[in-house]
């Protein structure tokens, strides 16, 4: 992938910016699964519809935040494949909020130098949405600052099965025994071909699982788990993440 370093230049507070060469610590890759929109429309006695509307806010800045910061590649978790277990109405809603999300961004990812990428079965979406998807990934494709990977219609297991499918084919065309398949087949076959290894994964709102998302991809990532709910991540929240990303010792089995 061709991503220029990460920029040094900081927008930080003058205090941070002094102490801290490299605000992302070292995370060229950050997943985030962006949860606890309807707890927080919640506490606020809110419809869960504006949580999500607020979520988007939140994807808003932290995009801004992570291009900021030099961040290669953020993957957000926005739709996955177990979500369509919703009620119509909350489906409906999510998926107006991420029309309008593509029709008034695509501009700044654009000005920005973002590149947009898709995970999950997009294409199983309404086909407006999908229109929407491809145009953007197509204005975006030689944009080169930041990859912007949006998880939608996404689930791990999914993924993985796709990938395998793949093989499978390559094996029936004869390219490849089933003993010659190895990690490094998989890998290319997943959504997540073109991307760097996975180093950050931050969970917001307090629950502790991975909710099938990036499970192959995770394997030797570091986990993030916060309380703070997802309308309320901010980029002092990202900072606090990749401050801990930071101090923590990447061993890999190593010693
Ligand atoms: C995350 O917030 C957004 C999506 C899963 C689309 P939730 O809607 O899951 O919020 P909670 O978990 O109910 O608080
Ligand atoms: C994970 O959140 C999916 C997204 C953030 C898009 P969920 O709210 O769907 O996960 P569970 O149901 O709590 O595991
Ligand atoms: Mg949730």
């Amino acid at each position: 992938m061709n991503l220029r370093p990460a920029r040094k230049e900081s927008h930080d507070s003058p205090a941070t910016a002094t102490t801290v060469a490299d605000p992302t610590h070292g995370a060229q890759h950050v997943a985030i699964i962006m949860d606890g929109n309807g707890r927080w429309a919640k506490k606020k006695h809110l419809p869960r519809a504006l949580g999500h509307k607020k979520g988007v806010e939140a994807v808003r800045n932290i995009v801004r935040a992570a291009g900021e910061m030099g961040i290669n590649v953020l993957t957000l978790y926005a739709f996955s494949s177990e979500n369509w277990s919703r009620p119509e109405d909350e489906i409906s809603d999510l998926m107006g909020l991420l029309r309008q999300y593509i029709q008034s961004d695509i501009e700044e990812f654009v000005e920005n130098g973002i590149k947009l990428k898709v995970i999950g079965n997009y294409k199983a979406l309404e086909p407006d949405i999908v229109k929407l998807i491809e145009d953007a990934l197509d204005r975006t494709a030689g944009n080169d600052r930041m990859v912007l990977a949006i998880a939608l219609n996404y689930g791990a297991q999914d993924e993985i099965v796709r990938a395998m499918q793949n093989v499978a084919q390559a094996v029936k065309r004869g390219e490849l025994t089933p003993e010659q398949i190895a990690p490094e087949h998989l890998n290319e076959a997943l959504d997540t071909a073109d991307l760097p290894p996975l180093d950050l994964l931050i969970r917001t709102s307090g629950e502790i699982r991975l909710s099938n998302f990036l499970l192959w991809q995770a394997a030797y990532s570091e986990l993030y788990f916060t309380d703070v709910l997802w309308p309320d991540f901010d980029k002092r929240e990202l900072q606090r993440a990749l401050k801990s990303f930071g101090d923590r010792q990447r061993r890999f089995g190593g010693r």
